[in-house]
């Protein structure tokens, strides 16, 4: 619309220097008795091309005037939009320091929920504008993390070993359910099976095939070799289930099994990760060493059944990952229900002052899943364990989260 104006206003300008240049002699007469004013040709184009200007310049000067009250609105609008912004900010910062910084303690008690958080947001936002109808709320996933992956060449936010004193509490399970929820709240999450000798991961997620290794080249022309995952439903696994036949055995000493766990770690093309999770074997400190030799891991979830016997033996895989300098995210109880007891592992987890994470109950529907390996479908399905399990997925990053507002995580040096 403005070009076309443009045009006309200078088609009447071109118009006007025409008859100028053929200097036309022509006139326009108005009469009106007994007045009579003589116009020459010139002048008349002269006066409608002044007048059009005139006239556009005024009708562009009235619409900027009528847009004014909207441009003060939207200005208004822009204001309060920063200033909810900035409000939010305060209701988290306010929520996140009066239950984590106050005191370490209360740290290791607050598992806020996202239902807690958002109510006080909401609250803070409706008394800093009462006129505001609806406050809409969605959480995504921002993983904060030690990138302790930095030191040894990854990019991984967070490495959290699955552990226990014995064998058969459901560690692997409580592993790959962990991992796939971390998924389902929108992390990048990858599982690496630590149990050399036997590893059920792959059964599990019904992950198989032999993981490609290909070649990649440094900016300096070096030439270096990493294993590619294989993929469960968009997790990023690695085990040595992959590398062996189901019936083949793995016989090893000490040193051999370093450097398979080694090169698992390091050598795997994890890519970025939010979380990597570990399960670990049953029993001794062997493969937790290895792991906190190479990586800064954010913590331990260490996995018992509320039984005594067991109990015992959760005690001992504590004071394990403490020796090695692991940090205890905390307890979770497995098979919770009438065959082994319930409240078992809360009591144990208070006694010995580690966080206590939450129960799963013992459900036919999570043996027949893992025998079937679809241990994902858990998250995919309706049944009785999925919200327990994303709550204890919560409850672990929450610990993290908390942990890290304690002890920011230190620049890394990254390395190939
Ligand atoms: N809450 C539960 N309800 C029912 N069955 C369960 C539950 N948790 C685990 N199981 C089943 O218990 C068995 C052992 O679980 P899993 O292999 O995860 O234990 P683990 O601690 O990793 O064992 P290992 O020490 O041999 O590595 C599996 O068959 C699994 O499906
Ligand atoms: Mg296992």
């Amino acid at each position: 619309m403005r070009a076309a104006l443009w045009l006309l206003a200078l088609f009447g300008v071109a118009v006007a220097a025409a008859l100028f240049a053929g200097n036309n002699q022509g006139t326009i007469t108005l009469y009106w008795p007994p007045y009579r004013i003589d116009f020459s040709l010139n002048m008349v184009v002269l006066l409608l091309v002044t007048s059009f200007v005139t006239v556009y310049a005024a009708l562009r000067a009235l619409a900027a005037l009528l847009e004014l009250p909207h441009q003060a609105r939207r200005w208004r609008v822009q204001q309060k939009e920063r200033a909810m912004h900035s409000a939010m900010l305060d209701a988290l910062t306010h929520m996140l320091a009066g239950r984590f910084i106050r005191s370490r303690k209360a740290a290791l008690s607050a598992l806020v929920k996202e239902e807690t958080l958002a109510a006080a947001v909401r609250r803070e936002i409706q008394v800093a504008f009462p006129d505001i109808a609806e406050v809409r709320i969605t959480f995504t996933a921002d993983v904060k993390g030690k990138n302790s992956g930095g030191n040894v060449g990854l990019k991984i936010k967070n490495v959290i070993a699955v552990g226990s004193g014995k064998g058969g509490v459901g560690k692997s399970t409580v592993a790959a359910s962990l991992a796939y929820a971390l998924q389902h709240f929108g992390a990048k999450v990858g599982l690496m099976d630590a149990d050399v000798y036997g590893p059920s991961i792959p059964h599990l997620v019904g992950a198989q095939g032999q993981p490609a290794i290909r070649q990649f080249q440094t900016p300096d022309g070096r030439t270096f070799e990493r294993i590619e995952p294989i993929l469960a439903d968009g997790l990023k696994v690695m085990s040595m289930g992959f590398m062996v036949g189901a019936d083949q055995a793995v016989i090893w000493r000490g040193p051999m099994l370093h450097k398979a766990l080694t090169q698992f770690m390091q050598q795997t093309d994890w890519g970025d990760l939010d979380y990597l999770i570990v399960d670990m074997p049953p029993g001794t400190g062997d493969v937790a060493l290895t792991l906190s030799q190479m990586v800064s891991l954010a913590g331990a979830v260490v996995v018992c059944t509320p039984q005594q016997v067991a109990l015992l033996d959760a005690g001992k895989a504590i004071s394990m990952f403490h020796t090695v300098k692991i940090p205890i995210l905390g307890m979770v109880e497995n098979m919770t229900g009438e065959i082994f007891g319930r409240g078992g592992a809360k009591a144990k987890a208070q006694a010995m002052g580690v966080p206590f994470l939450g129960e799963i109950p013992i459900d036919p529907i999570i043996r027949i899943l893992g025998d079937e390996g679809r241990i994902g479908a858990l998250f995919t399905t309706e049944n009785s364990v999925k919200q327990p399990l994303l709550d204890i997925a919560s409850n672990v990053a929450m610990r993290i989260a908390a942990e890290l507002l304690e002890n920011p995580a230190l620049p890394t040096l990254e390395i190939l």
